[in-house]
């Protein structure tokens, strides 16, 4: 049974950012209804309301993996430890962007699946056998390779809507002896830093480790090990393999991991009652926040013009009366609007940032990396606003 716990009210997509000639000539965006819900049953946490996936996922699709030096570190060594513990005779990526993770690996030695086109482009160019679809079962029905024992999957699985789907697709294409690695934000950690960004149009579901115990079982698969990653606000990375597969047993950080997601209610509704109510509070705090500098005349713009910032902005109602511009390092993104909102987004330049006096952390979950950037601007005065995990001036 699917019970609903957050409404966060009419949101734009989170991606389609909107051109000069977009604005000027009005075009209709889309709007959905952004609802969460509790699985009570598989403890999965999902939207309610989803757009078709061809909607969003089409030629012009505007995140790219490679942006951010952590996610480039991040992948980087990933490949090592995966050549060093498992060293696949083929690699399979499930939704591969631009490649960030996949140039770690020899041509002959792994396969792209990229719906997006603009982004198969990149790996395909590269010399990557690059499959520009959706993942499912068609799919893996047409891929020949008979020896894919590693497959790959980071911010992508929780995508899909149908999400048995994803699995029974993989276990068809996996060897017996083959490993799923997918990592994805964990719910936890969205629970704890009342990250309620997490939600939007894309992310259908966020994912903790016990409702991936509960969806792999059907397919006689079991989770053998867990990472924690700092990428996208904390995420979990899940080492995932058959059942029969007697070569690797099950580490203790499982059991830790499922322990603590039980001791914070992961398993309970009441949890998703109390989140909510944070949630709310966080929305009067970020606004009395705004409020109160832009009555001293304060000058804010926007840092990492993200999918996320669009939920929190969208929420809180918060436009370009408040919010001047964005920044962002991001080709696709530079000389866009905000969806919904209408905030403009300016390339990165270091004095559109020292003009500002205060600047919203959009890409909360790049902190580390942003703040050593930025150095000067916060050695000169300058201060940034986050709402994670509560709405606060740093
Ligand atoms: P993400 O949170 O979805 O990874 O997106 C991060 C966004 O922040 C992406 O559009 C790039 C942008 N960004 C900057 O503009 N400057 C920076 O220094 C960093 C690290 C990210």
């Amino acid at each position: 049974m699917i019970k609903k716990f957050l409404d966060l009210g009419i949101q734009p997509l989170a991606n389609r950012y909107l051109t000069k000639k977009d604005i000027l000539k009005k075009t209709q965006e889309l709007f959905y209804h952004l609802e969460v819900g509790f699985n009570t049953r598989t403890k999965l946490v999902s939207i309610l309301n989803k757009i078709p996936s061809k909607i969003i996922f089409d030629d012009k699709y505007p995140y790219r993996s490679s942006m951010s030096q952590t996610m480039k570190i991040s992948f980087k060594k990933l490949a090592k430890d995966i050549v060093n513990i498992y060293n696949p005779h083929m690699i399979l990526e499930i939704g591969s962007n631009d490649g960030a993770l996949i140039r770690n690996f020899s041509k002959k030695k792994a396969i792209c699946i990229e719906p997006c086109k603009n982004l198969a482009k990149i790996t395909k160019r590269m010399g990557y056998k690059t499959y520009s679809n959706f993942w499912d079962i068609q799919l893996a029905k047409k891929i020949k390779s008979k020896n894919i024992d590693l497959i790959y999957s980071a911010n992508t699985l929780s995508h899909i809507n149908d999400i048995s789907s994803v699995f029974s697709s993989i276990v068809h294409v996996l060897t017996d002896d083959g490993i799923l690695i997918m990592e994805e934000p964990s719910f936890l950690e969205c629970l704890k830093k009342v990250a309620y960004d997490q939600f939007y149009n894309e992310h259908i579901h966020v994912f903790s480790l016990s409702s991936i115990i509960n969806l792999v079982k059907k397919f006689n698969l079991e989770v053998f090990n867990i990472e924690k990653l700092n990428t996208h606000g904390g995420s979990l990375r899940y080492h995932i393999k058959r059942v029969s597969n007697n070569k690797f047993e099950i580490d203790n950080k499982v059991k830790i991991q499922l322990e603590q997601e039980l001791m914070n209610g992961i398993d309970k509704y009441s949890t998703y009652i109390k989140f909510k109510n944070k949630v709310i509070n966080s929305k009067k705090k970020l606004k009395q926040i705004f409020l109160r500098l832009k009555k001293k005349n304060k000058k804010i713009i926007g840092y990492g013009a993200t999918a996320k910032s669009t939920t929190v902005l969208n929420f809180c109602n918060i436009k370009n009366e408040t919010l001047e511009y964005f920044l962002d390092t991001t080709p696709g993104k530079i000389g866009k609007y905000m969806p919904g909102t209408h905030i403009s987004i300016k390339g990165y330049n270091r004095s559109l940032l020292n003009e500002a006096d205060y600047a919203f952390l959009g890409a909360w979950n790049l902190k580390e990396e942003i703040f050593k950037k930025e150095r000067r601007y916060i050695k000169n005065g300058g201060k940034f606003i986050t709402h994670v995990p509560v709405p606060k001036i740093i």
